[in-house]
């Protein structure tokens, strides 16, 4: 049994005691992140951009959502002029955060098709009611000015009815997910438990679910998945993504005619399901530090795991969704021209140095490779009315 004890809250001690005492991994990932009072987004303590726990694309500049701007507007003019010009057009972003991305995207398309903003509704979709507050006073300005925002949440949307584009940054790596692990030659599911003498946390084992047995045994004969990989040490461990299915399902369903882009750190099945990645990607981030005890602060930081490439792909194609294509955040936003902003800073600051560097360091950020922008852009799509050859510039 692996045990990283850590200090912990009374309501999460609570939770976990009337429920017998341990809880899967999954359910303290959902609690410790989306409690409505207590967890990191639900209260909407979560505190992105250079001055709070982590960075997202959007929380450092305007730039990201100005440059994935130029591609949302590319994306809606061919909708538009191909498809559906008589068709309302509605672009969802799923997980706001404190409203950076939407305001930046709003902002661009205001600068520069403010006819086809008119004709477009621009929806939130966030469980996380004190996130909701945060994105609701970034974007007060725009709901003055008469812009058609809504927050709503999936269920919401009618069923074949939407046309346009979804967008979800960085949200994926936020879902809960199981963790499996391997021990005395078997696999089980990661679990929580508590001491009642010292109400510390513990990392602990329960039965794998028939379920997740299944899922596993799936991922084996359809993509060659194997779990645990060959020469395993006992312990390994890796995350298994649950709720990327059941929230493409939903999604899927809602789409008539539309382009999903999902943006997220992501790893191929060889890299993430090999002996030597022991201990997963799941990592946690306060205070711009990252900590590998995933057990550390609940409630009061984020915690995250990468993305599976092939299963990711797997199970948006097995629904029906059409992969477009695969790229490298830093590869997306050159072609999409942050080379360009990059030189226009020297116009833009003339006088101000200090600014010219900080929205410099802003924009490199976005593509260092060995870190944001080695993030991964997917880009799948579903049509129902007519097969579209859609452009994406995205993809140089
Ligand atoms: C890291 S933040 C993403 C920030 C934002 N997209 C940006 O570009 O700055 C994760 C967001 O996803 C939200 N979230 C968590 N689970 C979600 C779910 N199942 N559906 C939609 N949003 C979710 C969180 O509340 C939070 O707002």
């Amino acid at each position: 049994m692996n045990s990283l004890p850590a200090n912990n809250p009374d309501w999460l001690v609570k939770k976990i005691i009337n429920m017998g005492g341990t809880i899967s991994f999954y359910d303290y990932m959902n609690f410790v992140l989306n409690d409505p009072i207590n967890g990191y987004y639900g209260s909407g303590k979560a505190k992105l951009g250079i001055r709070g726990d982590f960075v997202t694309s959007s929380s450092m500049s305007d730039d990201f959502a100005f440059l994935i701007g130029k591609q949302v507007e590319d994306w809606l003019i061919q909708f538009k002029c191909i498809l559906l010009s008589n068709k309302k057009l509605a672009v969802i972003e799923f997980g706001g955060g404190e409203g950076s991305f939407m305001s930046g995207l709003i902002k661009y398309l205001l600068g520069s098709s403010k006819n086809l903003l008119k004709g477009v509704s621009f929806i939130i979709i966030e469980p996380n009611k004190g996130m909701v507050e945060k994105q609701k006073n970034k974007l007060d300005d725009f709901l003055n000015l008469g812009i058609d925002i809504s927050w709503k949440g999936l269920e919401e949307v009618e069923e074949n009815n939407f046309n346009g584009i979804v967008i979800a940054n960085e949200v994926l790596d936020a879902f809960p997910v199981e963790r499996i692990t391997f021990s005395k030659g078997k696999l089980f599911r990661q679990a929580v438990s508590i001491d009642k003498k010292s109400s510390r946390l513990f990392l602990d084992e329960m039965p794998i679910t028939s379920e997740l047995g299944k899922s596993i045994e799936f991922a084996k004969s359809k993509m060659g998945i194997t779990i645990p990989p060959k020469d395993a040490l006992e312990g390994w461990t890796t995350e298994w993504h649950v709720d990327n299915l059941k929230w493409l399902k939903a999604l899927y369903r809602r789409i008539n005619n539309g382009i999903l882009l999902i943006i997220d750190y992501a790893k191929e099945a060889e890299k993430y399901y090999t002996s030597r990645n022991s201990d997963g990607t799941m990592v946690t981030y306060k205070n711009q530090k990252m900590m590998n005890n995933v057990l550390v602060s609940p409630g009061n930081c984020d915690l995250t795991s990468h993305l599976c490439v092939e299963t990711l792909i797997n199970d948006a194609e097995n629904l029906g969704f059409n992969t477009v294509g695969i790229t490298k955040q830093g590869e997306a936003l050159l072609a999409l021209g942050l080379a360009e902003r990059l030189y226009g800073i020297q116009e833009e600051f003339k006088e101000d140095l200090s600014n010219a560097l900080l929205r410099r360091e802003a924009l490199l950020r976005l593509v260092d490779p060995v870190c944001i922008g080695d993030f991964k852009w997917f880009v799948f799509n579903k049509f129902n009315e007519k097969k579209m050859n859609i452009n994406s510039t995205c993809f140089g």
